[in-house]
Order: structure tokens, then sequence, then C-alpha cells
């Protein structure tokens, strides 16, 4: 046991003195000596803050990014907010391909709120559809965007993170992912050698292409998927799937609670194999949805996830899935507490 002790001890020093973060180790069975010290993410308890930065202009998808939601958000218990921002369609089409200073300008003052309010704040690169349809040509806008965003956080708190690509789909494979996100992270890297960086796989950022997926190998990176099972539930209505999804489902068979359990036992075997820590980045389920099947989906899919450790980010805070009404301005209680529940 002291023996145990004393490698943890000596890999989590080096660790620590290597990527400046605690360490936490995995002990894969009573006799094993721990074979993997893995980073700590610093994100447990997130909200997206979608549809707002990705719509064509803020508020027109239902929401506009307050300072207030800042304070809400960290005062009800969450340590982190992801911020999905449509940068492809704030950026010059030719070559250097700059990005329009007013998104910048409006980025910097919700992730100075996000921050200033205590949270971290993930910025992401979303909707970029076309990149998904012709990589040939967008792989090296979304570099020469990633570049610029790089250097503009270079001195940023380290509070504030980045995710590369939401969601990659169609042409963008395994493989493609794969490489570019290994180009960005050498680009990144240049002005932000120690900030967190978000990666996943291809498939519409679904748990199956993460684990085909070979990420970069970096101290400071996270591995992201995102889970939204069973779809005919969480996306009864939707209006934006490529199929059309009845409403009226409901959710809670012991068969659908094991998969929610087993999609996260197989998240945290990736880790494992890995070393990498792992994120779900986005999960939830729609309005349309009765409201109790609603919140025992949403503390189900909380409740798997933290039992492997794994952090989480629900989707979303104020729009077609949400836990805020900003009509009534008013938590929706149950899903709050299927997220975080309150002390009894
Ligand atoms: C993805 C999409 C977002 C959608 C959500 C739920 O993040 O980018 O627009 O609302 O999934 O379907």
């Amino acid at each position: 046991m002291r023996r145990r002790i004393m490698i943890w001890m000596g890999s989590a020093a080096l660790f620590a003195l290597v990527a400046g973060v605690a360490a936490i180790t995995l002990f894969p069975g009573s006799n094993a000596t721990p074979s993997r010290v893995i980073a700590k993410s610093p994100i447990a308890k997130c909200m997206n803050l979608g549809n707002a930065l990705e719509a064509p202009s803020e508020g027109e998808w239902g929401y506009r990014i307050r300072t207030q939601d800042m304070i809400r958000l960290r005062d009800a218990g969450f340590d982190t907010v992801r911020v999905p921002v449509k940068w492809s369609a704030h950026a010059e089409s030719t070559a250097p391909y700059t990005v329009d200073p007013a998104i910048f300008q409006r980025v910097d003052q919700v992730a100075t709120d996000a921050l200033a309010a205590g949270l971290n704040v993930i910025v992401n690169v979303h909707h970029y559809e076309a990149l998904m349809s012709d990589p040939e040509t967008h792989e090296l806008r979304l570099e020469a965007i990633w570049a610029q965003l790089s250097a503009h956080y270079a001195d940023w708190p380290q509070g504030l993170m980045f995710e590369f690509i939401n969601e990659p789909n169609g042409d963008m494979t395994t493989a493609r992912v794969d490489a570019l996100n290994a180009r960005l992270l050498a680009e990144v890297r240049r002005d932000n050698p120690a900030r967190w960086v978000i990666v996943g796989g291809a498939g519409w950022g679904n748990l199956e292409p993460l684990l085909a997926s070979d990420p970069p190998r970096d101290p400071r990176v996270i591995t992201t998927f995102h889970h939204y099972g069973p779809f005919e539930f969480t996306h009864q209505g939707a209006t934006w799937t490529a199929q059309d999804y009845p409403t009226g489902v409901g959710f809670g068979t012991p068969e659908e609670l094991s998969d929610i359990r087993e999609i996260m036992r197989q998240a945290a075997r990736f880790r494992y194999d890995t070393g990498l820590p792992v994120f779900l980045g986005e999960f939830g389920a729609i309005h349309n949805a009765d409201l109790d099947d609603r919140a025992a989906w949403t503390r189900a899919m909380r409740e798997a996830a933290e039992a492997e450790s794994i952090g989480w980010c629900y989707w979303d805070f104020a729009t077609s899935f949400k836990a805020y009404s900003p009509e009534e301005e008013a938590w929706i209680d149950p899903i709050l507490d299927a997220l975080i529940p309150r002390e009894s």
C-alpha cells in the first residue's frame, strides 16, 4: 500500500510539475498499480449558453447572454459556461480570413462576465457547416480563425478554454478530424502553452466516433462527446432535425436507464485508455417533452456522468431545451434540481 502511495505521489508530483494541475489516478483493479495519471478537468457542472452567439444575430433565436445570468449560474452551483459561437459567420471568406473585431468584442465581454463571476468559460467554433461539406477549402480557413483566436486570448486567464469544432459531421471523417485537431493544437500551443483545449471526434460529436478517434496526447487536452439518447425522446417536436420526431414520447424504461450508464462507462474507459479527461459537452431534453420525464432523463444522465467522474454541460440554458425560463425570469425547478440537487 505504501509503495502504491509513493508511486502515486511521485507520478502526481511529476505531472503537476509538467502540467501545473492537480492529478488523479485510476485504479483499474484492487491489485493493480496505477498505470495512468490523468489530469483533473476543471469542468464539473457546466451550462451551455446555446442559441445566442451562433444565431445570425444574437437574440434572433430567443436568447441574448446577460451579465446577471453568469451570477445566477454561479449562485446555482455551476462552475463553467460553454459559449457556442459561429465564428465562421464573422470572418472574411478569403485569406487571411480576418475575424470581425465586433464579434471579438462581444465574446470578450461575455467571457469577462463569466470569469468575473468565478466561472470557467469554454469558447468553441459552432455550426461551421461549410467545413463539413467542403473540408478541402474550409480546414485552412478554420486554421486561420483559430490562429487569430489563439493570439487574441493568449494573455487571458486559464479559466478560458478553447474547443476546436462542434459536432464535426459529413465529410469531416475521423481521420480528418484527428489530423485537423493535431494541426490546430500545434497552432494554439504557440501562444497558449498551458490553456485547456477540448477536442472531439467525428459523427456529430457522439461517443462512438470519439472512441474510434486518436486525440492529441497533451497534458491539457480534454476529449468531448455529446449524448441525446434516446433521440426520439430528447428531440420530440424539434424543428431542425433531418427527420421529424413526434411528441408524446416518454422516458424511463430500465433498458433506457442502463443504456445511459453504459455510455458513461464507455466514456470512462476511453479516459483510462487515452489518459485524457473526458467531458460530456452537451446533453439535454427539449421542452416539448413532459416536464417530469425531462427531469428524470436529465437526472439519470447527470448521475451516470458523475458516477464516472465525468464533467458535464447541460444544453441549454434558456431556449428550446431550457433549464431557465427567460419569459418568467425563473429557473425551471425540476430541471435545475435534476442538475444540481438542492441540499435537503
Ligand atoms: C447541437 C446543435 C444545436 C442544437 C443541439 C440540440 O449543439 O448545434 O443547434 O440545438 O445540438 O439539437
